[in-house]
């Protein structure tokens, strides 16, 4: 099994997400490797079974620009089957909140096996344990029924 998450943060919001979400992770296998964006080979993206991705939301509800290259590779992928998710963090004082995830979300539903999507309100809270624990559980579902992939 090759799970990979990939990830951007410049504050930390979202590096703290991938930690909680890395830890639930923990529970189901030790085959998943976490990548800040710029160290994630994209070259081997087809070989993933999942890829889950952390982004926080830039501009006016936009996708920062250094994730905008794993943006693309998923859209010229010809593997449609990668299990894929998304969380990210973002500020409900924006118009567009965490409009990065969204954006994500709609480009894998059309070019993966789109699990679940994940926002967050700036830094992860203890309220939102049971949704990251969540999150990881529907991914790891997915995985296990449809890549028919013991966890
Ligand atoms: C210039 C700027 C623009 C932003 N635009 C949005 C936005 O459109 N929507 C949103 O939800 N958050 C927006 N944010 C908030 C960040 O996404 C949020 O602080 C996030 O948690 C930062 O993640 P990080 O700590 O991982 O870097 C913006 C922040 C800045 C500084």
């Amino acid at each position: 099994m090759k799970i990979a998450i990939v990830y951007t943060s410049v504050t930390g919001n979202t590096e703290e997400a991938m930690n909680i979400i890395y830890k639930y992770m923990s529970r189901y296998t030790s085959r998943c490797n976490v990548y800040q964006h710029e160290h994630f080979p994209l070259y081997e993206l087809d070989s993933y079974d999942a890829i889950i991705i952390g982004t926080y939301t830039w501009g006016n509800g936009d996708i920062p620009n250094e994730m905008i290259s794993l943006y693309r590779a998923f859209e010229n992928t010809s593997n449609k089957d990668i299990v894929t998710a998304v969380f990210g963090t973002g500020d409900q004082c924006y118009p567009h909140y965490c409009g990065a995830v969204d954006e994500f979300r709609d480009m894998l539903f059309v070019h993966s096996n789109l699990a679940a999507t994940l926002k967050i309100e700036l830094m992860p809270q203890f309220l939102d344990e049971h949704r990251f624990e969540r999150f990881v559980e529907v991914i790891m579902e997915r995985v296990k029924n449809e890549k028919g992939i013991t966890i």
